[in-house]
């Protein structure tokens, strides 16, 4: 058997150029997996791209800031964008390819079709505080779902509700696509990694320890034995409250149905959105499932 050296990862800029890489990839017996990225890329995103390396045969991670999911006045423009580094992290890890379209490769034309995330998927939690949001996760999805053809794909369960949203959309368009949720990659201070947190200052970045402390509070009732939905969430508002977040939900939910519930228990999470100084950031815990947050101080 001859082995042929690439240089690794092998880059993709077009979707084409993408399918044909899975093709090649099929056609030698393996499986693929995909970890869909904005870049900026930390701890969070290189876990998913550890747990994909160890369960598919070639892994694809794609950059790709997607204009179709930021609304008008959000970061579209200041998104942290570090291709170089980027890469130099996925080459480190093994990485097979990296897809990395611009965004005349992803939108040729103005999509001819639209993709609508129906119900109250779309439009409770980050979708009734982001109108389309969604939306245009769903088409940027899709699109990484078909041209990949990956057997599994990898999000983070810091995005909660988008994993929710895109579990459903691989089974609802039939695409044979295994998505897989992966645990809320922490700081060594607690904060959940973000991309996001670059913007924060000094100042703003410690009274966003507010948020992975309140989470703590309320899995330190829960593990004593506390059920109550308004408790729970009581615990993270006073902790955020202390340091004058702008709240815009902190809600005890099924994690499957996004429901909101009041009697909390396995299989429940809590979910939390704040504004801190311009920045807004998200968080969620799994109750009884994901280690509390453990915050200094
Ligand atoms: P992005 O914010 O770059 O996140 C890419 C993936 O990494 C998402 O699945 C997200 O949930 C996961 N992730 C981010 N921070 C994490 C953390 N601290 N721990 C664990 N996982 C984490 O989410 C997007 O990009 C986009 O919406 C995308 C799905 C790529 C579509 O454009």
């Amino acid at each position: 058997m001859s082995t042929r050296i690439t240089e690794r990862p092998i880059r993709l800029d077009d979707p084409d150029a993408l399918r044909r890489w899975s093709l090649r990839c099929h056609a030698a017996g393996m499986t693929v997996g995909i970890v869909p990225t904005m870049g900026a890329l930390h701890a969070g995103h290189l876990s998913l791209v550890e747990r994909a390396l160890a369960e598919c045969d070639r892994v694809v991670v794609s950059i790709f800031v997607n204009p179709a999911q930021f609304g008008p006045g959000e970061d579209f423009e200041r998104y942290p964008r570090t291709p170089d580094s980027d890469l130099e992290l996925l080459r480190g890890l093994g990485v097979h390819a990296v897809f990395l379209p611009t965004v005349a490769a992803m939108y040729p034309e103005t999509p001819p079709v639209r993709l609508q995330v129906a119900g109250d998927l779309g439009t409770t939690l980050e979708g009734a505080h982001r109108p389309g949001h969604f939306d245009g996760v769903a088409l940027v999805v899709a699109k990484l779902l078909i041209s990949s053809r990956a057997e599994r794909a990898y999000f983070g369960n810091k995005d909660a509700q988008q994993s929710v949203v895109v579990t459903r959309l691989a089974r609802a368009l039939d695409t044979g696509v295994q998505v897989v949720v992966c645990p809320v990659v922490r700081d060594r201070d607690g904060l959940a990694l973000s991309s996001r947190n670059a913007y924060l200052e000094a100042d703003e970045r410690r009274r966003a320890l507010a948020i992975p402390g309140g989470l703590a509070d309320a899995a330190r009732l829960f593990d004593a034995g506390e059920r109550s939905a308004a408790a729970l969430v009581g615990a993270v508002r006073a902790s955020l409250d202390r340091v004058a977040a702008e709240i815009d939900y902190i809600t005890v939910v099924d994690a499957v149905s996004l429901q909101p519930v009041e009697k909390a228990g396995a299989g429940c999470e809590i979910l939390v959105a704040a504004r801190i100084g311009r920045t807004r950031l998200i968080d969620a815990l799994r109750l009884g499932l994901d280690d509390a947050p453990v915050v200094p101080g």
